[in-house]
This record gives structure tokens, sequence and C-alpha cells, in this order.
């Protein structure tokens, strides 16, 4: 990092704005930041590596993505892991949550080809993380399976389950000395229900009916807690660390004071994040999707339900392996009641299953993303409601964060959106009793934002992308989250905890 600037930007204040919390958070609360391996790393074929499905997608649909970019190199962290590294301690955060890349350590996805190159600069990472006192939280999936999983079918083939839980069995062997906190799967409700149908295709991009989002969620929902009885049997004693995933909703506010937008919400919810959450944390789907997709599969010619059966057996399988509940969220949404179970569709669509629309309210802080408006009461809203729909867990925040153009190194809107969701998030702690543990911003560098490129920016760390360096030039923003991290406060001065 170049020191010249830290010493100037230091000398930054944070203006504090009214209605800033000033409690301290509690002693053990844990501060990290995120990345994800696709989105940082670069390194795309280097020593062994495998093609993923997000190399594959980027270079045969550049115009998919904008400015028609790819991470081929994006920050470089596969050679730049040392600076990332001397970054974080001077951050000071408690914890460094990332992942591994699939196709890094098994270039063809299976464990019959180990890729040694890969193994050990994740052992070197995950060690220099432990010599400078960050705790690598690692997450087995972030998006990238490797490419020839991806052509037998991906996230829809049942095959997956077992390859990845060969996979997760192998990283415990091969990191479980050094890595006591794992996540399985980074939201799959992005890969599931924004890659498989509708407009905004993340990779493999395709546009099937809504089979396909059921069945990538009953996939991955097996694979997810094979992983974590594998873990749970033969590792967990001998490791003595902890396994969870990392699940992702935008709150949902009625867009009315109508019963018909108060169920809409209810309906989004369960759709979102009740498809994932309700069998690790309750047990099956949630009722209303077991019963609404039942109904309109009838209507719509279909033998039976397109949202699989769990068996018994499975149900209880997948029950009860989390943890703590891993919480990605970024933004709250209106919606209001729009298809009745009767209201059929020629094409069967998870959007109409959902039964919504999904508005927001232009007076909102628009960021550069146009789904993500700062909504700090949505972020307690749904602290509360995970905390009492799924038996008050402890919950890692495991990204939060803002997007700018990142044409500036003065980010003022960011610090804004971190105060306003951390004073919520202290209300849900103090006012409510919500359980949350820690906090995780996304991220610590501008990276490569999957469709939208390198054009919206999430770092707390400028990255010069136009220099061979990857230059890094901490934010404003860095400075203030370091200041958060250090004092455990978000003002100048706070009570006690
Ligand atoms: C999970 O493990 C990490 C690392 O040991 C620890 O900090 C954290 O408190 C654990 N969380 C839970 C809920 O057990
Ligand atoms: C739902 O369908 C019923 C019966 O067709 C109808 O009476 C009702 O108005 C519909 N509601 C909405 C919100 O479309
Ligand atoms: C649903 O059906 C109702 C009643 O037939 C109709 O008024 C409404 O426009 C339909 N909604 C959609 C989104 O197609
Ligand atoms: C995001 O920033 C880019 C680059 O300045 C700009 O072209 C784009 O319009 C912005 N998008 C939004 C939604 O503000
Ligand atoms: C890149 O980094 C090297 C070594 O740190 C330095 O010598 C060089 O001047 C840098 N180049 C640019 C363009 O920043
Ligand atoms: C925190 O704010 C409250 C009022 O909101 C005030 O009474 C208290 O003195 C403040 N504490 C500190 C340490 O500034």
């Amino acid at each position: 990092m170049n020191m010249k600037c830290s010493v100037i930007l230091l000398a930054f204040t944070v203006s504090y704005a009214s209605g800033i919390s000033n409690r301290s958070f509690p002693a053990d609360f844990k501060f990290g930041v995120t990345t994800a391996a696709y989105q940082i790393e670069g390194g795309w074929n280097e020593d062994g590596k495998g093609e993923s499905l997000w190399d594959w997608y980027t270079h045969t649909y550049p115009d998919r993505i904008q400015g028609g970019t790819n991470a081929d190199v994006t920050c470089d962290s596969y050679h730049k892991y040392k600076e990332d590294i001397e970054i974080l301690k001077d951050l000071g955060v408690n914890f460094y949550r990332l992942s591994i890349a699939w196709s890094r350590i098994l270039p063809e996805g299976t464990v019959n080809h180990v890729n040694q190159a890969g193994v050990d600069y994740y052992r070197t990472v995950f060690q220099l993380l432990i010599d400078n006192g960050i705790v690598p939280v690692v997450t087995l999936y972030h998006w990238d399976v490797p490419l020839t999983l991806s052509e037998i079918g991906g996230w829809t083939n049942p095959l997956l389950v077992d390859y990845f839980a060969d996979y997760a069995r192998l990283a415990f062997e091969l990191f479980g000395d050094q890595v006591k906190q794992w996540h399985t799967f980074n939201e799959p409700q992005s890969f599931c229900m924004l890659s498989y149908q509708g407009p905004l295709r993340k990779a493999p991009g395709y546009d099937l009916p809504a089979e396909a989002v059921y069945q990538c969620n009953y996939v991955v929902l097996k694979a997810h807690a094979k992983a974590y009885h594998i873990y749970d049997d033969e590792f967990r004693q001998k490791q003595q660390g902890n396994i969870s995933i990392v699940l992702v909703a935008h709150w949902k506010e009625p867009a009315s004071d109508s019963d018909a937008d108060k169920e809409g919400q209810n309906l989004a919810l369960q759709f979102e994040m009740g498809l994932l959450a309700n069998p690790i944390f309750n047990g099956n789907w949630p009722q209303v999707a077991i019963d609404r997709v039942a109904e309109r599969s009838k209507l719509e010619g279909y033998p039976r339900s397109r949202l699989p059966e769990f068996t018994q057996e499975e149900i209880d399988y997948i029950k009860g392996t989390a943890d703590y509940f891993g919480l990605n969220h970024y933004t709250t949404e209106l919606v209001s009641f729009a298809y009745n179970v009767t209201n059929v569709t020629e094409y069967p669509s998870f959007d109409a299953d959902r039964g919504v629309l999904r508005t927001t309210d232009p007076s909102w802080p628009q960021s550069n993303m146009t789904w993500l408006r700062s909504v700090p009461w949505g972020f307690r809203k749904m602290l509360n409601w995970i905390d009492q729909s799924y038996g008050h867990p402890a919950i890692l925040v495991t990204e939060n964060g803002w997007a700018d153009d990142g044409t500036s190194r003065e980010d003022p809107q960011r610090i804004s959106y971190i105060q306003d969701y951390l004073t919520a998030l202290l209300e849900a702690i103090y006012d409510d009793g919500v359980n949350v543990i820690g906090y995780s911003q996304w991220s610590i560098y501008d990276n490569f934002e999957w469709l939208s490129g390198y054009m919206a920016k999430f770092g707390l760390v400028y990255v010069d992308f136009s220099s061979p360096n990857r230059t890094r030039t901490p934010k404003s923003s860095y400075y203030y989250y370091q200041k958060i991290i250090k004092t455990k406060c978000l003002v100048d001065t706070c009570d006690a905890a």
C-alpha cells in the first residue's frame, strides 16, 4: 500500500449525520470483508487451473457483460495476495471471507486430478492470513463451477451432489488444519434464480421453464447437506470448526396496506429466502411454495408439481445443516400481489409462481446498480424476520455494500450507507434482541462485478484496472471502516458496550 496516501487520507474526517447510533458493538462482535475467487483472482488459466463456467461465459458472450470485459486478470490477486493481506492487516479485520476456485484445485471438477499448484496457492494464502491474525472464512462455491461439470447440466444435474461432496471432502482434508469456518454455497438464489430463467441472466444464461430453477435449488440443498454431514461426521471433532451456507434476500415491503400485497410480501420472502432457508432451518420447502407450485403446475397441464418433492428422509437429512445463519443483504424492494394461483402462464415461470411484481421507491437513495438503493430500516426488518422465522439463529452478515461508479477516492455515499446499515444492525441487536455476531463488507477491492463488468464498483479500496500493477489505493470509506473496527463505534464517542 501507498503509505503516503494513507497519511493524507487519515486526516479525512467523517461527518456524522443525526441518527447514527452511538452504541458500541458487542465486545465479541467480528468485522470482516468479503471477496470471491472469480471476481478478484485473475490467473484464469495459470499453473494448471481448469476453465470455469464464468471463464467460458465471459469469453463466449462478451456482449452480455457491460464493456465486454472478463476477469482473466481483474485485481490479479492470484499474484498480489501478499499485498492484499498487508492491506487487510492494516484495515484491521478480524476475518476475511474469500472463496476457493474449484477448478484451480480440480481442473476437471473431479477429484481424480488434483492440481497441486492450486492447492499450494490456497495453503499459502490461508497461512499468511493466519500469521497476520486474520481468520480465513472460506466459501467452497461462489458461482464458478468447473466447465466440465456445467456442461453435464451444472446444478440441474443430481450428479453434482456427489461431485460437490467429493470436492468438499478434499477441501476439508487439504485445508482443514488452517480453515475453521466454512461456507458451502454463496447465494444459491442468485445462481439458481437469475441464471436459468428471465432477462437478467448470469452464467450459464439459459432461459428455461421454471423447473430448472427448482431443480437447481433441490440439487444445491442436497449438495450442501451432504457436505455439511461430511464435515460433521468426518472432520468436526478433529478440526474444531464450523460450517454454514450464505443466503441472500432483499427485504420485501408491501407496496400498499392491502391484504393482497401483504400476502405478496409473504410469497416473495418465502420464494426468495424461504426456498433455501426453510429446508435448512425448519425442514422442507415452505408450505406456501409447495401448495402454490403444485396447484399452478396442475392448471398448466403438468402431471406433477414442478417443485421436486423431498422424501421424509431427505427432509431430515437437510434440516439442521447450518451452524449459524450466513446472510447477504443489500437492499429492499416493494412488492404487490400480481398473480393468483389461477393466473397460469403459457411459459411456466418462477416469477409467476412467486406471484408478485417488484418495484422500488424512487425516493430511496440510488447506487450505481439499479437494484441497489439504501433502505436501512429494511435491513433491520430482514434481520428480525430471519430471527423469527428460523428459530433465533446466530446471524453472521456475510455481505453488505454499496456501488458507485468508482471514479473517486472520496466516497461519502458509501460511508453513509455503512453508517445507516450498521445503525440498523445495532438496533436489531439492542432493541430487538436479534443475535447478530458479525458483519462483512462487500468488498475490500473494486472488482469484476459479473454482468456489470467493471462498471459498478463496490470496493473500500480503489483498483487502477488500467495499470499493469492493478495499483490499490484506499478510499475514504476504508479509513472509516478501519476506525469502526478499531473503536467498535460508528461515531467519535460511544457509550460502553
Ligand atoms: C464459528 O467458528 C468461528 C471460528 O472459530 C468462530 O469465530 C465463530 O464464533 C463460530 N461461530 C459459531 C456460531 O459457532
Ligand atoms: C384471484 O382470482 C379470483 C377468482 O378468479 C378473483 O375473484 C380475484 O379477484 C383474483 N385476485 C386477483 C388479485 O387477481
Ligand atoms: C390475473 O388474473 C386476473 C383475473 O383473471 C387478471 O385480472 C389479472 O390481470 C391477471 N394478472 C396477470 C399478472 O396476468
Ligand atoms: C454507473 O456508472 C457508470 C460509469 O460512470 C455510468 O455509465 C452508469 O450510468 C451508472 N449507472 C447508474 C445506474 O447510475
Ligand atoms: C509497478 O510496480 C513496480 C514494483 O512495485 C514499480 O517498479 C513500477 O513502477 C510500477 N508501475 C506502475 C505503472 O505503477
Ligand atoms: C449517545 O446518545 C444519547 C442520545 O441519543 C446521549 O444521551 C448520550 O449521552 C450519547 N452518548 C455518548 C457517549 O455520546
